[in-house]
């Protein structure tokens, strides 16, 4: 038996030698990172922001589109590993199209949209311009918090919901918290709490998963629907949405403290990783036909089969935005649970971040509209944004990689 097994050994011996450091592997997407958005940059029009690259098309959107913010965070991510004065300069002019945003008519996202562009700028230059930015968008993403629901209202009313919170929301917490630690005013972290404490009460199943959609009474705070709107079926998870909650209950913890939240992103992530492909990469939605926990197209809020063009024997998609925001997630709920745990999360952050940095993920230079990651997902459920780039996929692995780094110091 032994000498049976000491071919293998030999194997995974070589394998473990031959497999590009991490360190490497980050030189080299920031390098590729760094050509591919200067390009972007060149071909942007001065009041448009990069979404997509879709049938071939490179594609923009309005700056107060809830992805706004991505491209200057990347930029300042960029700016953050290779210290170029170029990028500084693009993250600069990039994050200055967003000031008139405060003024438009917003949405719960100006959370993202402020953080990762004037919050990036702040964490690395101490420019006092931004941080007055980041609190007037506090404000006004605390005037959409109702009392009585005890959270801040997602989308407007509409058909469907009046007061709906989507899992996604608990992003937009960290503009809040940080404002507050950073000011000292603190309304905005107690905004925050409540927030996080309604959603932990009403969004998450006994499993550690999560309901996509929780609508709300305003006038009394009821629960009245929980539900999808990009995930497979009410009852399903849907992968974004659970790297969302665990990135922010992770965020939570690293802002307050209070272990609940701690215990709360340990619940999610033991409900995530056992259910990760071997790649790392998630499925666009756990529970899709055709995953090993697939609901059926008869389940409560499936997408209509006219709409959902997936047949039996088809390849279940993979969401590689999903797969970023749960590596820099875990790598950051790693340094909050030292030990056995905490390498796990590494682990598979770094399984997650190789999967990424290949050419299966990972584009060439020129190609794929000068996105990194391909195979995106935005809405299967209304099959819209199929297996394409996406602009915070970009943004959340980048951060990875910059946390990778950080914890080797
Ligand atoms: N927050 C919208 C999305 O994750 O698609």
């Amino acid at each position: 038996m032994k000498t049976l097994h000491l071919p293998i050994l030999a194997l995974a011996l070589l394998c473990c030698s031959c497999q590009e450091p991490l360190s490497k592997v980050t030189d080299r997407v920031f390098s590729l990172a760094e050509a591919q958005y200067k390009a972007m940059d060149a071909k942007l029009s001065p009041n448009r922001m990069p979404v997509t690259f879709e049938d071939g098309k490179f594609k923009d959107g309005k700056l107060n589109g809830w992805t706004s913010g991505f491209f200057p965070g990347t930029l300042w991510l960029i700016y953050e590993y290779t210290g170029s004065p170029e990028v500084r300069a693009m993250a600069e002019r990039q994050t200055s199209k967003l000031d008139s945003l405060v003024g438009m008519k917003t949405h719960h996202d100006i959370g993202f949209q402020i953080n990762c562009s004037f919050g990036n700028a702040y964490r690395l230059t101490g420019d006092p311009a931004a941080l007055e930015m980041m609190k007037a968008a506090a404000e006004k993403l605390s005037g959409r918090f109702n009392p009585v629901v005890g959270c801040t209202r997602s989308w407007d009313p509409g058909k469907r919901w009046n007061y709906p919170v989507i899992i996604d929301n608990m992003m937009n917490l960290e503009l809040l918290a940080e404002t507050s630690r950073l000011t000292g005013d603190g309304r905005f972290i107690e905004i925050a709490k409540t927030h996080a404490n309604t959603t932990l009460k009403n969004h998450f199943r006994p499993d550690g998963s999560s309901f996509h959609v929780v609508s709300y009474d305003e006038e009394t705070g009821a629960v009245l629907k929980k539900q999808t709107s990009q995930g497979f079926c009410d009852a399903s998870a849907w992968s974004r949405g659970q790297a969302w909650g665990l990135y922010g209950y992770t965020m939570m913890f690293r802002e307050t403290g209070d272990s609940t939240y701690l215990d709360q992103a340990r619940k999610i992530a033991d409900y995530i990783l056992p259910l990760l492909p071997k790649d790392g990469i998630p499925e666009w939605d756990f529970n899709a036909p055709g995953t090993a926990h697939a609901m059926g197209m008869d389940a409560e809020g499936a997408p209509k089969p006219s709409v959902y063009l997936w047949k039996e024997g088809d390849p279940v998609l993979r969401d590689a935005s999903a797969g970023a925001i749960i590596a820099s997630a875990l790598i950051e709920l790693s340094t909050f649970t030292p030990g056995k745990e905490g390498k796990l999360y590494v682990r598979t952050a770094e399984k997650i971040l190789r999967t990424l940095a290949s050419p299966e993920y990972l584009a060439a230079e020129g190609e794929n509209g000068n996105f990194l990651l391909k195979h995106g997902v935005t809405n299967l459920h209304g099959w819209s944004g199929v297996d394409i780039p996406l602009t915070y996929a970009d943004y959340y692995f980048l951060e990875a990689l910059l946390r990778y780094k950080a914890l080797e110091k």
